[in-house]
């Protein structure tokens, strides 16, 4: 199918927690001057587009996903015209911003939360407020590991309150009017700024109904079609980016448009992560069989013309095991989490480079597929670097440490003496090891690999639009598949395991090596991948 290039289907975006980023003023906490300090660092990577993690004033009991003051930034952050500043920084380089929009909650801190709670109008029904708890008893806990209930007693209330995330994080009301006006005029205010976007935050659980499991219902697709027509009307070159964790069929009505038709323009977001398939990758690659990901892309429908997946490895969460069967995150846990720690509700809180053993192979072939596969890229701060973890900090936060930028103190991150939490310093992922400096004095090194898997990948617009074709072969450790777009066909060949394969390949220019091979017998190394040009038409013989 053809599509227009639009700027986000083509984009590679980065994740990046500004508390960890860079401390420009020796607080012990990053913040968004030290964001504008690093931004040539994110130019020259060549990525196009920052997500930035939430940075509204929050109480920080889910590390700033409980906000508590919609039009504001932070203290530890800066202040608005900070955030004003980086956008500017941003677009000086050609580069995009999108933030966090937290739609379902906000902190119990928040105003309206505390005047709801006494019950003072216009704000009595701003939350879902019961006499009992026993509504809506076919929605899952998400927060497994902390709460035992979707509803919370308010002994100032009298009632109880529903919350599908920690029970500090009330959901909003949204069959409120009030409410859904509320979330057009907090977005309008952040695109005045000069945003570039959303991702929106938990999408599929703003409205409950009894006897649903309160997920996906048609009248949260309802208010978000006009929360869409709003943005299309007032900001139409913004983007909004869907983070529902759910199976492809269920995130399919998110891009909105006419499920049997992908011709029929998106009118719901613009882009949806792609959440199966990243367990999957990792699945392929441990069990050295490419079976996980053909299945999983097989079973992902097309999506309007107008709108794009967006795929990642790993990200500020637990790498999250939901969408897999009990079997296979069982088996997961047993391969990629043995210790206990290492296990968060039903994920895994590790980062890329520790969960495959901190083999440069395996982090370039998993980087390999992201860049291959459908969907815009995101690399999570630190991941192109191959950073580490440290599984005895609470929660989440184990995966969310200082960015090392050099062998100094505090990797480079901060001056101050004590920093929010400290750079990791073990003897295979300290700072000492990995960071930027050393690895931009190398011309060998990760960081320079990834420079160039990003400047091909946006040279060769194939790799984002064009359609996917599976190859067959009789050996399951190749994972091969073409992506063609305007004549032009690029031939991804993945070896999963620890030897070698061997297949016959057709005449073509080797993207990465740059280098032509002439047809014949090819053996991809262990966990090696190579990016093939192919003339059109000719046949890929494997
Ligand atoms: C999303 C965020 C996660 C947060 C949750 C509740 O899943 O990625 O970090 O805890 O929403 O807001």
């Amino acid at each position: 199918m053809k599509r227009r290039k639009l700027w986000y289907q083509t984009a590679v975006f980065y994740e990046l927690y500004v508390r960890a980023f860079k401390d420009s003023d020796g607080d012990g906490h990053g913040d968004l001057k030290g964001v504008i300090e690093r931004m040539d660092y994110l130019a020259d990577l060549g990525v196009d587009c920052i997500w930035l993690l939430p940075t509204y004033p929050s109480p920080l009991v889910d590390d700033g996903y409980d906000i508590a003051d919609y039009y504001g930034v932070h203290a530890d952050y800066g202040s608005l015209e900070d955030f004003k500043a980086l956008i500017e920084a941003a677009h000086a380089r050609g580069l995009r911003v999108v933030t966090d929009l937290v739609m379902n909650h906000t902190s119990d801190q928040h105003p309206w939360f505390q005047a709801s709670r006494r019950g003072e109008a216009p704000y009595t029904d701003y939350y879902v407020w019961s006499d009992t708890d026993d509504k809506y008893a076919d929605a899952r806990i998400i927060f497994l590991d902390t709460e035992s209930s979707n509803w919370t007693w308010d002994e100032e209330r009298g009632q109880y309150f529903w919350h599908r995330f920690y029970s500090q994080q009330p959901d909003l009301n949204f069959d409120n009017p009030a409410v859904q006006e509320e979330l057009f005029d907090i977005a309008r205010f952040w695109m005045d700024l000069g945003l570039d976007g959303f991702r929106a935050d938990a999408v599929p659980y703003l409205i409950e109904r009894e006897g649903t499991n309160c997920e996906n219902l048609p009248e949260t697709h309802d208010y978000l079609k006009r929360f869409r027509a709003m943005m299309d009307e007032e900001y139409p070159d913004a983007i909004l980016l869907c983070e529902a964790n759910q199976w492809p069929e269920d995130v399919r009505p998110y891009f909105g448009g006419d499920a049997d038709d992908p011709t029929v323009p998106g009118d719901e977001f613009h882009m949806g992560f792609h959440f199966p398939v990243m367990p999957r990758l990792y699945m392929a690659l441990k069990r050295g069989n490419r079976t996980p990901v053909v299945d999983i892309m097989k079973r992902t429908p097309e999506i309007p013309a107008n709108t794009q997946w967006c795929t990642f490895l790993r990200n500020h969460d637990e790498l999250t095991l939901e969408m897999v069967t009990e079997e296979e995150r069982q088996w997961m846990w047993k391969q990629y989490a043995p210790d206990p720690r290492m296990r968060l509700n039903l994920g895994i809180r590790r980062r890329l480079a520790p969960l495959v053993d901190n083999s440069r192979h395996k982090i370039e072939l998993l980087n390999s597929l992201l860049f291959t596969l459908p969907g815009s890229p995101i690399i999570y701060y630190g991941d192109e670097i191959g950073m580490g973890d440290n599984i005895q900090l609470h929660d989440r936060n184990g995966v969310r440490t200082p960015m090392q930028w050099d062998n100094g103190r505090n990797a480079g991150f901060s001056t101050a003496a004590i920093t929010y939490t400290p750079a990791i310093d073990d003897p295979i992922y300290g700072y000492q090891r990995v960071n930027v400096a050393d690895q931009l004095a190398n011309p060998t090194s990760l960081l320079y690999r990834m420079h160039k898997l990003i400047a091909i990948y946006k040279e060769q617009p194939a790799l984002a639009l064009g359609d996917l074709n599976f190859l067959d072969h009789p050996d399951r450790a190749l994972l091969a598949f073409e992506r063609t777009y305007n004549k032009e066909t690029i031939l991804c060949l993945h070896n999963l395991s620890q030897r070698g394969v061997k297949l016959r390949a057709p005449t073509s220019w080797d993207l990465l090596a740059d280098v032509t091979w002439h047809e014949g017998l090819m053996t991809i190394p262990p966990f090696g991948y190579r990016w093939l040009k192919i003339e059109f038409g000719r046949q890929r013989l494997l």
